[in-house]
């Protein structure tokens, strides 16, 4: 495990292309593995994330090509019910979207047997939210804590069709659900309480498959997959992640006299939450080259120093930035005034509690942080101190700790900065190269 230092008080200019976004990554190697033919697939994210998706497909007899930094992945799609029985269990890694797809990927195929495991935090994360909502569609999955805990096991079973309600606003759990409706004996619908990212949607339909979905429907956003119909092979151009764009985002607005383009940032209305905070701030985010590539909006994302406000976020919006609150709470230190994060109890449940981390960390610094139930209370206009902190092996809050440390009274030193590349692997380079300007 690696640390590394950052001094503060340095410049940050230059322009950026982030990786690959990680939810589109990991959906285009699943979709294109039980499509027929093959799928091609450019700006794939490389990091260890969708590496475990592709590792779990791989040992069930997809063909899939190496999966390097700027490489065209090419999968050669087995069909619907091709898959094989592993000869090992499938590891999961650290990827909570690898788990929970894999689960209503794998839950209907029919007189096969799977193990799912995964690292220390996954073994610790909720999977009854999804094995629950299969198990009412016949699903038969066990595993500790009555089915909620890896290693997990999937008896393949035939799957009926059913109307199923999320309690969760959860594109893991939804995606799973509509991956079990393709093969199931009629169709599955699902219900949200608010509207989760809606990939799996736009993609799946790309591919060929009979869904539609009514993000306005009363009682709730709504997304109906009727089985049947052949998934056919597709080109995928996967835009950058928004997610890993929010880390410059708020280091662009952060760090005296910075400024930096973010090429290429995956644009999709379900993901921008993180936009509407920073207009909410005040912020000077400029969008330029909007697009439309392979079904998903696109542009370039501009920003430079500036004077932030507070901000209060709850409630539907939650859903729209869940992965960008740990930057957030950075964010929120050196704005004005007061800032409330709250609806906010699902990040206990991500790669670490990120409420509690974030908290721990940031307080390391000599931050003022109150941790609720469910979110955070961060007062503004806070000066940080360099200190030695840690991710606590979470991704999100390696990258969070880093712009924190750009903004920190000296050297700040990160434990276990490495986790980065679960999503970010060139994270460290991009900033280097943005601090040298
Ligand atoms: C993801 C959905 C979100 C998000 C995760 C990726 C996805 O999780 O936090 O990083 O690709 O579907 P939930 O479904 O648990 O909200």
């Amino acid at each position: 495990m690696t640390s590394t230092s950052l001094s503060g008080g340095g410049s940050l200019r230059g322009c950026v292309r982030v990786p690959g976004d990680k939810s589109i990554s990991h959906r285009s190697l699943l979709f294109g593995a039980i499509a027929e033919g093959e799928t091609t697939i450019e700006g794939l994210l490389p990091a260890e994330d969708p590496l475990s998706t592709a590792a779990c497909l791989r040992s069930m007899g997809v063909a899939i090509s190496p999966i390097e930094a700027g490489s065209t992945v090419r999968v050669q799609g087995v069909g619907l019910d091709g898959l094989q029985e592993p000869g090992a269990i499938l590891d999961c890694g650290n990827s909570g979207t690898t788990m929970r797809l894999m689960l209503g990927l794998l839950a209907g195929r029919d007189g096969r047997h799977f193990v799912l495991d995964g690292d220390g935090s996954l073994r610790q994360r909720p999977m009854a939210r999804v094995a629950k909502p299969l198990a009412q569609l016949g699903a038969d999955i066990s595993g500790r804590e009555g089915g909620n805990k890896a290693p997990l096991a999937i008896r393949g079973r035939a799957l009926h069709g059913g109307c199923i309600t999320t309690a969760v606003a959860s594109a893991q759990v939804k995606s799973a659900l509509l991956l079990a409706g393709l093969g199931a004996s009629a169709p599955v619908t699902v219900i949200e309480p608010a509207l989760s990212r809606d990939h799996s949607e736009r993609m799946l339909r790309a591919f060929g498959a009979d869904l539609s979905s009514d993000p306005a429907a009363d009682g709730g956003p709504r997304v109906v997959v009727r089985p049947g119909a052949v998934l056919k092979g597709q080109t995928v151009v996967v835009p950058g992640d928004i997610s890993s764009a929010a880390f410059w985002l708020v280091a662009g607005l952060l760090v005296p006299g910075a400024r930096v383009t973010i090429e290429n940032v995956g644009l999709n209305p379900t993901r921008t939450g993180i936009l509407d905070v920073l207009k909410q701030m005040q912020a000077p985010v400029q969008v330029l080259n909007q697009r439309d590539v392979a079904g998903e909006p696109v542009g370039d994302l501009e920003v430079q120093s500036a004077d932030l406000q507070a901000f209060s976020i709850r409630g539907e919006l939650i859903p729209r930035l869940v992965d960008e609150i740990p930057i957030l709470a950075v964010a929120a230190l050196k704005a004005s005034g007061t800032s409330v994060i709250a609806d906010a109890a699902e990040l206990r449940v991500k790669e670490t509690d990120r409420l509690a981390v974030m908290a721990r960390q940031l307080k390391a610094m000599g931050a003022e942080v109150e941790e609720t139930a469910d979110g955070l209370i961060i007062p503004g206009q806070q000066q940080l101190k360099g200190a030695e902190v840690d991710s606590e092996t979470d991704h999100r809050v390696a990258m969070s700790l880093a712009v924190a440390a750009l903004v920190a009274e000296g050297e700040t030193r990160i434990n276990r900065a490495d986790a980065a590349a679960v999503s970010y692997p060139s994270f460290w380079d991009d900033l280097a190269r943005l601090q040298r300007g």
